[in-house]
């Protein structure tokens, strides 16, 4: 704590208000590279976003900043160690982003950033794909990282691991990790990549839903057909498609796949009650999403839907002729990709199974289905007792006067499972986005004052844990 309100010393709300303008003209630039990893079209950008990030870690004061080399886009590594026998925090972001279309949903292009001041927002938001998701959010470590060095307050040792994959599943992260165990070592992972409920209501992410991805085809006759001449004789693949999907929940809203909820941890009323306190107001919900209606699963609060319990959505649907006017067509073929978002103790290899198993049963002759698995990755669930969360929550008492809300989120960051496997340590995930940010969609942003808040707070998360690590070893 003396360290930060020593009169003498520099602090961040100083170090922040005399830096900002350079810190945010920073982030634009880094926003203007159009790192999309799913378009190949983009390698070239996602490449250049990867020097820019090693750069960016030099200029902050890490001592070692590499790109290392993978099957697929490259890992960006960097390190200052203060002393080995401190403890380290290891930042894990990424510096790739979803494709930004569709282009003409957008107010301002996805790729030429600028800052808009909104309702939400009166000191403004930076409105550019990947604001928010993620180089907004993995830039607010380098940030704090530099305010930490340049001011002589780094509490312990710091490593970073900035990826270039994660919006298309991590494919090459997974066998680094294997082959940089001792490289990595650290203490604690920080990954600001997730979302807090309010302004107001700051919250630590506590869990991440784990993810399978799949693709189907269905396959009817051995060619496109007249719909007036075959219709009503033959499967029509598009309508067979459809049926199927439909029948993957029952009238509750349950998936029906035969040992999709065998694994499902049910939480304890207590639990359920304890998540229950968490503001929601289901008016404004509606509103910003403008629906008539909510709808899920029955017997479950919207909180519970997306963050406790597991769901399967269409994520695309095509097939037959779609262009202007009408085409009379029976398709030879139908597609969908789709995501079971999963929770803990659920495996998603053996969930991918199960909906394999499943949809090539439930397929009725005269078709033919392929289920093609993409990629997954598991659940996770940070323990509130440990160190890693003390000090997190800590961090945001100190400077939103108010102790952060445990909440587990729907989304997924299918790796992280694997980190704590492969490097025996926790994952705090201190997000500072908010619903409204739309990432993934058009128009994503990121408030100025979060991307400023989360600066702010990342230096107090070094202190405590730093604090708390002694603390531990001395009683040991
Ligand atoms: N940062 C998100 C995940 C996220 C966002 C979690 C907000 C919680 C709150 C991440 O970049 C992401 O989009 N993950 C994908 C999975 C990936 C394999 C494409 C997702 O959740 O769909
Ligand atoms: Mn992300
Ligand atoms: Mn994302």
């Amino acid at each position: 704590m003396i360290f930060y309100q020593n009169q003498s010393m520099e602090n961040i709300q100083g170090y922040l208000s005399k830096n900002k303008e350079r810190f945010l003209d920073e982030l634009i630039e880094l926003l203007k590279i159009p790192s999309v990893s799913a378009d190949p079209a983009y390698s070239h950008d996602v490449l250049e976003a990867a020097e820019a990030v090693k750069s960016k870690l030099l200029e902050a004061g890490c001592d070692v900043a590499e790109i290392c080399e993978t099957q697929g886009y490259p890992v960006v590594f960097g390190e200052k160690i203060v002393d080995p026998n401190l403890p380290t925090v290891l930042v894990y972001g990424h510096y790739d982003v979803q494709p930004p279309d569709p282009l003409d949903l957008w107010a301002s292009p996805p790729f030429e950033p600028v800052i808009k001041n909104t309702d939400l927002h009166p000191e403004g938001a930076i409105f550019a794909r990947g604001a928010c998701d993620d180089k907004g959010q993995m830039y607010m470590h380098i940030k704090a990282l530099e305010f930490m060095v340049k001011t002589g307050q780094l509490p312990c040792n710091v490593k970073f691991m900035i990826e270039g994959e994660e919006e298309v599943g991590s494919e090459s992260l997974g066998a680094f990790i294997a082959q940089n165990r001792e490289k990595l070592s650290n203490d604690i992972i920080l990954i600001s990549d997730t979302g807090m409920i309010g302004k107001e209501t700051p919250s630590i992410t506590t869990g991440l839903r784990g993810l399978s991805y799949v693709e189907v085809e269905v396959t009817g006759p051995n060619r496109d057909l007249h719909s007036g001449l075959y219709g009503g004789a033959v499967a029509n693949p598009i309508n067979i498609l459809a049926k199927m999907i439909a029948s993957l929940h029952d009238e509750n809203n349950h998936i029906t796949i035969p040992g999709f909820y065998d694994k499902v941890e049910e939480l304890s009323l207590e639990e359920r009650a304890e998540m229950a306190k968490a503001p929601f107001d289901l008016t404004s919900y509606k509103k910003a999403l403008d629906i008539e209606d909510i709808y899920g699963e029955k017997g479950y609060s919207t909180n519970e839907r997306n963050s406790i319990r597991p769901s399967l959505d269409v994520n695309g649907i095509w097939g037959g002729y779609t262009g202007e006017g009408a085409k009379t067509v029976i398709a030879a073929k139908a597609y969908a990709k789709i995501s079971m978002r999963l929770v803990p103790h659920q495996d998603w290899q053996e969930i991918t199974r199960l909906f394999k198993d499943h949809f090539e049963k439930i397929a009725p002759p005269g078709v033919k289905v392929k289920v093609t698995p993409h990629h997954g990755g598991q659940g996770y669930v940070t323990p509130l007792d440990g160190i890693g969360y003390q000090a997190a929550s800590k961090a945001y008492l100190t400077t939103f006067g108010k102790t952060p809300i445990p909440q587990r989120s729907g989304g997924s960051i299918p790796i992280i499972s694997l980190f704590e496997k492969e490097l025996k340590s926790k994952i705090i995930l201190m997000g500072f986005g908010l619903d409204s940010d739309a990432i993934h969609s058009p128009n994503e942003n990121f408030g100025v004052w979060n991307f400023l808040k989360g600066i702010e707070t990342i230096p107090y998360f070094y202190q405590y844990f730093t604090e708390l690590s002694k603390e531990n070893t001395e009683s040991a």
